[in-house]
């Protein structure tokens, strides 16, 4: 069988000069390549036939066979230059515009909510309040009951509540962590406490979840002159110094007396005429506030709490609603939709 081994090393290097001119790619390539060159290729079966040949054909067999070796891998290489060209020149046919802008850089930063709330701590803060949190799954004591709602109130209506259990809620607002913070702390106090709360709303003004900064201070001496001058400050600092504040009285179960605080309006400068975000009026709702209702005190029972030795008063208000008015978003729900086009415009 191995009688005629020049004749097959020729046959065997013209299939492979076949096999290779036909390959398209990389890997089909290296596949021939260890078929014919490899340890276990054909070109290796037949160089191991060489020593069983009589030895007179030995010499010209292993010349043969060499030169089939040799010619191979010289077609290997050659195919592979040729594809390695013509996928250079396929590349190099993408036509290339020098015009074109850059690719831009993304730049991450805060979402305008979180800008908001910053911001309203910083302003707090620097007024030497200090900043404290609660638990947004909160006990109905907490966030009702001790906050002068009892069960059964009118005032539970206003604020549609999620039940977690029979006794525990979603916090419908901040209020909650002044009780909180009056059982951990002493008076004097100032705090704000910002945070995430939840009511069953769902509209251009309303989302189930949203955000709130509540604010009390609590002392031996507190009047409602020091809840104006604080909420006026506060208002001159985020929407700008010509920012002009009135109250309104107003009904809320934890103050007494309670007013809405509205600050003029910051797209038309307090004109009204013509002014689609006041409606005319020239006045924005922003807070609710008052003088911290002495049943309150009572309820939160602990002795530096004395409803005859300390007064305080207290205020709450929308980060959101502060955010969309401070950026002239017009619907609360882009602020949560997260619509890259949008966001990054702040
Ligand atoms: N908790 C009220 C709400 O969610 C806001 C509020 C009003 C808080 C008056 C206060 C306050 O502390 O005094 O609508």
């Amino acid at each position: 069988m191995n009688l005629d081994l020049p004749q097959q090393s020729t046959a065997l290097a013209k299939q492979a000069a076949d096999e290779l001119g036909a390959a398209q790619d990389k890997a089909e390539l290296a596949r021939i390549k260890s078929s014919y060159l490899g340890r276990n290729g054909s070109i290796a079966a037949l160089l191991r036939a060489i020593p069983g040949l009589p030895s007179e054909q030995r010499r010209d067999a292993g010349r043969a066979v060499n030169e089939a070796k040799k010619s191979v891998e010289v077609l290997f290489m050659e195919r592979q230059e040729a594809l390695r060209g013509a996928a250079l020149s396929r590349a190099s046919q993408v036509p290339v515009d020098p015009t074109l802008p850059g690719r831009r850089d993304w730049h991450g930063h805060s979402h305008p909510v979180t800008q908001a709330w910053d911001e309203i701590c910083d302003i707090f803060s620097s007024m030497g309040y200090s900043i404290q949190e609660g638990p947004e799954v909160e006990t109905d004591w907490h966030c009702f009951e001790a906050l002068n709602i009892p069960q059964g109130h009118p005032a539970r209506e206003m604020q549609d509540t999620f039940y977690i259990e029979e006794k525990v809620v979603l916090r419908t607002h901040t209020s909650p962590v002044q009780v909180r913070s009056m059982l951990s702390l002493d008076p004097p106090m100032r705090v704000i406490c910002p945070g995430v709360v939840y009511r069953r709303d769902n509209d251009l003004t309303h989302t189930p979840m949203f955000h709130q900064v509540e604010g009390l201070v609590v002392d031996d001496r507190v009047t409602m002159a020091d809840l104006k001058g604080t909420l006026s400050e506060f208002a001159r600092a985020f929407f700008g110094p010509g920012t002009k504040v009135r109250f309104r009285p107003s009904y809320f179960p934890f103050t007494e007396p309670s007013a809405e605080v509205d600050v003029s309006c910051v797209f038309c400068k307090g004109e009204g005429a013509g002014c689609r975000v006041c409606k005319d009026t020239g006045w924005l709702e922003v807070l609710g506030a008052g003088m911290v209702d002495p049943a309150v005190f009572a309820e939160v029972g602990r002795p530096e709490y004395d409803p005859d030795k300390v007064q305080g008063f207290a205020f709450g208000m929308g980060i959101d609603r502060l955010a969309m008015l401070r950026y002239g978003i017009g619907d609360l729900r882009m602020l949560f939709e997260n619509d890259v086009r949008l966001l990054e415009q702040f």
